[in-house]
């Protein structure tokens, strides 16, 4: 007999550490890892390589067209333009400067709402991003909503650029994060938001071991999916 399909939606601002949590958590169940926000970065810098996006976040109306043509996906070593991997690109300052302006536009997310289901489709999937539990999957068996303060993520974001080689400037870093979670909760296309029904984890002063005990304890309440 099949074991029947589960999504695990994990939603929250950026640099909460839900992505590497998602992952391990993922990687812990033996479920597949999608990571939503990776391709509205693969979206950005398709539309940066293309010249559909100018520095000052100006987006060209010809973008909603390219994306027919657009091959995003995931592989070995994390997100794929076409046959190139583009993993590292997409995390760079210039992507998240831009990424936010391009997620809000309402055909880029029908766009990757559709890979995110296509991906997902019968599976045991742990996905993260912003809507995931209010909008891509809101019927998600179990919904976490990441949370930490604003300085705690800056300083995680900001160590993480340096440890990549980045030469980060922590004020600059905090003012992109305060302009993304205003431009992500503030846009009318599927704002992030806490789902209703979402358990809250706020992390600021949670150690990693703490978060994965803190959700198995969930899991093992809710369903029982550990065997
Ligand atoms: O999780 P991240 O920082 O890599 O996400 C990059 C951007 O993508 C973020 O600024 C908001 C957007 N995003 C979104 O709008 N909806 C999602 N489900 C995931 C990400």
């Amino acid at each position: 007999m099949r074991a029947p399909d589960i999504i695990i939606a994990v939603d929250g601002c950026s640099s909460t550490g839900k992505s590497s949590f998602a992952k391990l958590l993922a990687s812990e169940l033996g479920f597949l890892y999608l990571d939503s926000g990776a391709l509205y970065r693969a979206v950005t810098l398709f539309a940066m390589e293309n010249g559909l996006i100018s520095r000052d976040s100006v987006i060209s109306p010809a973008l909603h067209k390219a994306l027919d043509g657009a091959d995003l996906h995931f592989g070995q070593g994390g997100t794929y333009l076409g046959e190139r991997c583009v993993e590292k690109e997409i995390r760079t300052m210039e992507v998240s400067a831009l990424v936010s302006p391009i997620s809000a536009e309402p055909y880029v997310r029908s766009f990757v709402d559709g890979r995110l289901h296509a991906m997902a489709r019968n599976g045991r999937v742990v996905m993260d991003g912003r809507d995931i539990g209010t909008t891509v999957f809101p019927d998600a068996r179990l919904k976490i909503f990441f949370t930490a303060s604003e300085e705690v993520r800056a300083r995680r974001r900001f160590d993480e650029l340096k440890a990549k080689g980045e030469s980060p400037v922590f004020e600059e870093v905090l003012d992109n994060l305060k302009k993304r979670d205003y431009i992500d909760s503030h846009r009318a296309a599927s704002p992030l938001r806490k789902a209703d029904d979402a358990f809250v984890l706020d992390n600021s002063d949670m150690t990693f071991t703490e978060e994965l005990a803190w959700v198995k304890g969930l899991i093992q309440g809710k369903f029982s999916i550990m065997e």
